[in-house]
This record gives structure tokens, sequence and C-alpha cells, in this order.
């Protein structure tokens, strides 16, 4: 059995080597190895432990590779993001938003407040937030997920926006709703999406 599964192994790395494998196992290998680079910073599957870098896993695959072109075309800036972009092709953009999508999201952690939540609730339904990026906050196409992102990084994005600091797409989608926020609201709406399970 053992030596079935060597000589199956060795087959298969030939198969690679002469580009004999269907595009999709060959793509897999060469994408995990660039994935690997984005673990260093943004966790391993994509769920980041590190204080303002985001989760990437479960954001819908359009988001992704937008927010990659962004930031390639300077139109958001970021000097951790910058040097990782200057090397990445179209092709790259493409496997990487198909490859961070399809990861099971961040689940939110148990909730330290509920009171606030309850609050961060009430905001997300008065400013429909839900309308763009979906009832479940998974977000879709161009919409990023907001369930179970890191508490502090979704504050630090409101903020962003509101400064104008971010610009994201062509639509200023949401420079029109941070602008209007309150630091009581951000605090709150962004502890109730952190912790949605
Ligand atoms: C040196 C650390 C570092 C590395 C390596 C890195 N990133 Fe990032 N990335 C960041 C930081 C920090 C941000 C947040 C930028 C901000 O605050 O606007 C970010 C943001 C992003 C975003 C926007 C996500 C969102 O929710 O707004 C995407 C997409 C992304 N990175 C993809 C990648 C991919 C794909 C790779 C690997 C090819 C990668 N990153 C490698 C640090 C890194
Ligand atoms: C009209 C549609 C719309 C509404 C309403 C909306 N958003 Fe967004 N939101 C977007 C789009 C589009 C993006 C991606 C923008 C970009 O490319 O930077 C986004 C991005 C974000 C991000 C950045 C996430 C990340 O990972 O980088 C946060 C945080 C966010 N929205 C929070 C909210 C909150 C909180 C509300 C309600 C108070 C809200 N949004 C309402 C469309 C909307």
């Amino acid at each position: 059995m053992c030596r079935q599964f060597i000589s199956h192994a060795i087959t298969t790395v030939a198969l690679v080597a002469l580009g004999a494998l269907p595009a999709g196992g060959a793509d897999n290998v060469a994408i995990k190895e660039k994935a690997a680079v984005c673990s260093g910073c943004h966790g391993e599957n994509g769920i980041s432990q590190t204080e303002n870098i985001p989760s990437l896993a479960g954001q819908p695959d359009q988001f992704i590779q937008w927010q990659l072109v962004f930031f390639r075309a300077g139109s958001r800036k970021n000097e951790q993001m910058q040097p990782i972009v200057e090397e990445i092709t179209n092709e790259d953009i493409r496997n990487l938003g198909a490859y961070f999508s399809q990861l099971a999201p961040p689940k939110g952690a148990e909730d330290d407040d509920p009171d606030l939540s309850k609050k961060g609730a009430q905001v997300a339904a008065g400013r429909r937030c839900a309308s763009c990026h979906t009832d479940s906050f998974a977000g879709t196409k161009g919409v990023a997920r907001l369930s179970g992102q890191r508490e502090e990084y979704l504050v630090k994005a409101l903020y962003d926006y509101k400064a104008g600091q971010r610009v994201g797409g062509g639509v200023a989608a949401m420079a029109d709703v941070a602008y209007h926020m309150s630091d009581e609201e951000i605090t709150a709406v962004s502890h109730y999406l952190a912790h949605l399970k």
C-alpha cells in the first residue's frame, strides 16, 4: 500500500513537471506558495491574529480582487501591502481572490459586552448596513464581509473612510456612510460585527 502511494506521488510530480495535469491542479500548488507569503501577516488559513491586519478568509472573491487592484494602482495606500502588490500579476490576483474566498470565514469570539453589541445592531439597522453587506454580513461581489472581522480593524476602516483616507471603488458608498457616523456608533457597530458567528 505504501509503495502504491509512493509510486502515485512520483507519477503526480512527473505529471506536474510535464505540465500534463489539468490546469487546476498545477495552479493550486503555485497559488498555495503565493498565499504562504500572505499568511505571514494575514494568518494561517486567512484568519488574522495580528492587530490592524484583516482576516481574508471568506471575503467575496471580487472584493479581494478589487482591493488588490486598488493597492496596486495606488488608490488604496498601505506601506505593508505596497511591496506585495508590486510583484503580483493579474492572474495572481484572480487566483488569490479564488483561494481566500473559499477558506472558512472567521467566527466571532465569545461576546464580552452584549450590551454594546445590542447598540451596534441598532446602528447597523438604522444605517442600513445590511442593504449592501447582506443580512448575514458575509458580503457579496465588491462589498466586504464584515462578520467575524477583527474589531479594531473594522474601527480603523470606518475612520479611514470617514477621513477620506480610503476611497475604495468608483462609488463613494462607504465615505457617505462613515461620514455621518459618531465615535460611539463606530465603536458599537464594530463590536457587534466582530462578534457575529
Ligand atoms: C507585511 C504584512 C502583509 C503581507 C505579507 C500581506 N498583507 Fe495584505 N494587508 C496588510 C495590512 C496591514 C492590511 C490593511 C491595510 C489597511 O489598513 O488599509 C492588508 C490588507 C489587505 C487586503 C484588504 C482586505 C480588507 O478587508 O480590506 C487584501 C485583500 C490583502 N491585504 C491581500 C493580501 C494578499 C493576497 C497577500 C499575499 C499575496 C497579502 N495581503 C500580504 C498586510 C500584509
Ligand atoms: C451603499 C452600500 C453600502 C452600505 C449602506 C454600507 N456599506 Fe460598507 N462597504 C460597501 C462597499 C462597496 C465596500 C467596499 C468598499 C471599498 O472598496 O473600499 C464596503 C466596505 C466596508 C468596510 C471595509 C471592510 C474591509 O474589510 O476592508 C467596512 C468596515 C464597512 N463597509 C462597514 C459598513 C458599516 C458598519 C455600514 C453601516 C453603518 C456599511 N458598511 C454600510 C458598501 C456599503
